[in-house]
């Protein structure tokens, strides 16, 4: 389903059972997945890789270099950028093009989760099953499962598949045991993350 309104690339792919709403804008040699749900004046740039069941909230936009995995969440305005030092012009002003362009790659893991209004600055990885605040301004990497938010973001603790946020358990040698007190999940996360954040004490900072 693609609304009348919105601009899709005949060199777009979309997968099947994908729907696309009004003023939406797909660039050419963007490969969206299978059932995902593209909302109002959302903008994909080209050659972005969108993986299947992802919802893109409206005013999300999306640029080149970044790439969404399985089931990702991105809330109303959430905005994926590309270059880290950005200028319109050259060093002896002229305009600049794509070619010109410096490009840091991004990926957003399977089933991460980024609120409204946050922005994801460029080259920054976000782990799978992380949730990202509303607001948040993520300069670093986030850890699959990681809880951040905040300008700049802060790791603040993990979170569980359905959301929530993990409680800690035990402190082990190798690993910090954590556990969702809404659906019972553990999760085990690394001690060298936990320990070196402060985080193996109660899963808060
Ligand atoms: C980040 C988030 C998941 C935290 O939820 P939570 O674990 O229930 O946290 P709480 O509401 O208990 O807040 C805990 C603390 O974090 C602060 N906080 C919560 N969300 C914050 C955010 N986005 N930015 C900055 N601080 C935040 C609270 O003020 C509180 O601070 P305090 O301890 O000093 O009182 C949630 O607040 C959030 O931002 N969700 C995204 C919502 C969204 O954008 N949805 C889009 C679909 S419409
Ligand atoms: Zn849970």
């Amino acid at each position: 389903m693609i609304h009348p309104t919105a601009e899709v690339s005949p060199r777009a792919s979309i997968g099947e059972g994908t729907k696309i709403w009004h003023h939406a804008q797909v660039r050419e040699g963007a490969i969206i997945g299978q059932h995902c749900i593209l909302g109002k004046d959302v903008y994909i740039d080209f050659d972005v890789q969108i993986g299947d069941r992802c919802k893109l909230q409206n005013g999300v936009y999306v640029y080149h270099g970044v790439s969404l995995g399985e089931g990702v969440f991105l809330g109303p305005g959430v905005m994926c950028l590309n270059d880290k030092y950005p200028r319109a012009v050259n060093e002896d002003g002229s305009l600049k093009t794509d070619v010109d362009w410096d490009v840091l790659p991004s990926h957003i893991g399977n089933g991460a989760g980024i609120g409204g209004g946050a922005i994801v600055l460029p080259g920054v990885n976000i782990g799978s099953w992380s949730v990202v605040g509303s607001g948040a301004v993520v300069t670093k990497d986030v850890p699959d499962h990681g809880l951040v938010y905040g300008n700049p973001a802060v790791l603040v603790g993990f979170v569980c598949k359905c959301g929530r946020r993990l409680a800690h358990v035990e402190r082990r040698d190798e690993d910090d045991l954590y556990r969702c007190p809404h659906c019972e999940q553990e999760l085990s996360v690394p001690s060298g993350i936990t320990r070196y954040l402060g985080l193996d004490q109660g899963g808060s900072s």
